[in-house]
């Protein structure tokens, strides 16, 4: 038991049948539709193979894509095959959810067999609750008609998905409260990571916060700000630009117009209200780049900037990596610019770098960083590297997370009844 969850260490799955949820939702080519990378089935696979070597029966639920993200919605064989790779067992796939093909093939699963059903997003009853159109309780939850339909064929359910742990749906909590719950190794080791960072971090704590998921940047640096977790939150990209004009400064055109069509004009307020309550725990770029061929860098003095700003300038990297290298605790989350594009990677390659040095323990989470992360070839050097996005903002929000709490209830029935 960690954390108030049952993992796998407390159940014998020895010839049970285990509805197992991951996450392995992953980017695709948008003309091909093949998976563009592979990082969560790789993530979840140990965990597969942990189970089908034990003898367990598993069939495995999962997402790809949602109807909002719909060029995303596709069908999971692919994901069966390359899920297969990773774990050197054939996963047999089947182009059914819960319907009369998916039960009969459960039924005659044998010991150590795995089955991927397909896309659980296609059904409307997972999209419909968690995007809150309808209000369901965890029991009506698991009145749905996926539930109710593969649970009674099954022995148990894990839940490895805590990159989807936000979402209120009848696979991610649905089963948890009909059948002995546990989490799976991977939602047990990012939720520990993530707590290292959120609950109990070695202090001098420091959030890296950049990109331009700006609602994303400030429901964190609100939450640990205001909590006292944070002792500093070095911002970058939009989201150290938001600040700068906070701050009174121009930006320039390009840059101010960037801000304002996506919407974000709102959170200069907000800044100002967190830079009144946190003005010595927030540090905001010094000097920033714009493109022009190559790097041209500007001091706060020479703004507003003629061109768009795409990039940190070396006085803020320096600035930044001194107090990276006093913390105990680093999460970074957010390029410091477009690392995409050689010009303007510079900032976030030192960052990334300096981070993955540090003596203190690093988290590094959600697509772009970790994507970035993977470019400049640090992960292996961070101290964990998250699979999530959303479910981890939410959790560094201080907004619970129903997966977490179903699993929870789960286990205190379990004990109840063993008691
Ligand atoms: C993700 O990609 O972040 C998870 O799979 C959850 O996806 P969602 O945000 O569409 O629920």
């Amino acid at each position: 038991m960690q954390a108030g969850i049952l993992t796998l260490d407390d159940y014998d799955f020895g010839g049970k049948t285990v509805v197992f949820r991951v996450d392995i939702n992953s980017p695709l080519d948008p003309k091909t539709k093949k998976l563009a990378n592979d990082n969560r089935i790789r993530k979840s696979s140990p965990t597969v193979k942990e189970l089908a070597d034990w003898g367990a029966r598993v069939v495995l639920l999962a997402h790809q894509g949602d109807t909002e993200d719909y060029q995303n919605l596709i069908s999971l064989d692919q994901h069966a095959e390359r899920l297969a790779q990773y774990v050197g067992r054939p996963v047999e796939f089947v182009d059914d959810i819960a319907g009369p093909t998916a039960r009969e093939r459960i039924r005659g699963l044998k010991d150590g067999e795995l089955l991927l059903l397909n896309n659980v997003r296609y059904l409307s009853e997972e999209v419909s609750t968690f995007v809150n159109f309808v209000k369901l309780t965890p029991q009506e939850l698991a009145q749905t008609w996926l539930v109710r339909s593969l649970a009674p064929l099954a022995d148990c359910f894990v839940c490895e998905a805590f990159a989807a742990a936000h979402r209120y749906s009848p696979s991610l909590v649905g089963f948890a409260e009909v059948l002995p719950a546990f989490g799976g190794r991977l939602l047990i080791d990012e939720f520990a990571a993530l707590s290292r960072v959120k609950e109990t971090p070695k202090h001098p704590c420091v959030y890296v916060l950049g990109g331009a998921r700006i609602a994303d940047a400030f429901s964190m640096m609100e939450q640990i700000l205001d909590e006292g977790t944070a002792d500093h939150v070095l911002t970058s990209g939009l989201n150290g630009e938001v600040m700068l004009l906070a701050k009174s400064y121009r930006l320039g055109d390009a840059t101010e117009r960037l801000i304002d069509d996506k919407g974000l004009t709102p959170f200069v307020a907000r800044a100002r209200a967190l830079l009144s309550r946190h003005a010595d725990k927030i540090l905001c770029p010094s000097d920033v780049v714009v493109d022009d061929g190559g790097r041209r860098q500007l001091a706060l003095s020479d703004l507003p900037a003629d061109r768009l700003i795409v990039d940190i300038g070396e006085l803020t990297v320096l600035r930044y990596i001194e107090v990276i290298n006093k913390a105990a605790t680093i999460f970074v989350n957010g390029p410091a610019g477009v690392y995409e594009n050689s010009v303007s990677a510079w900032g976030t390659e030192r960052l990334w770098n300096a981070i993955a040095d540090a003596p203190g323990y690093s988290v590094i989470g959600g697509g772009d960083s970790v994507s970035a992360g993977a470019k400049f070839r640090v992960l292996e050097r961070m101290g964990y590297v998250c699979t999530s996005g959303g479910g981890m903002v939410r959790f560094l929000s201080g907004q619970e997370l129903p997966v977490i709490s179903a699993l929870r209830r789960a286990a205190n029935r379990y004990q109840e009844r063993k008691a």
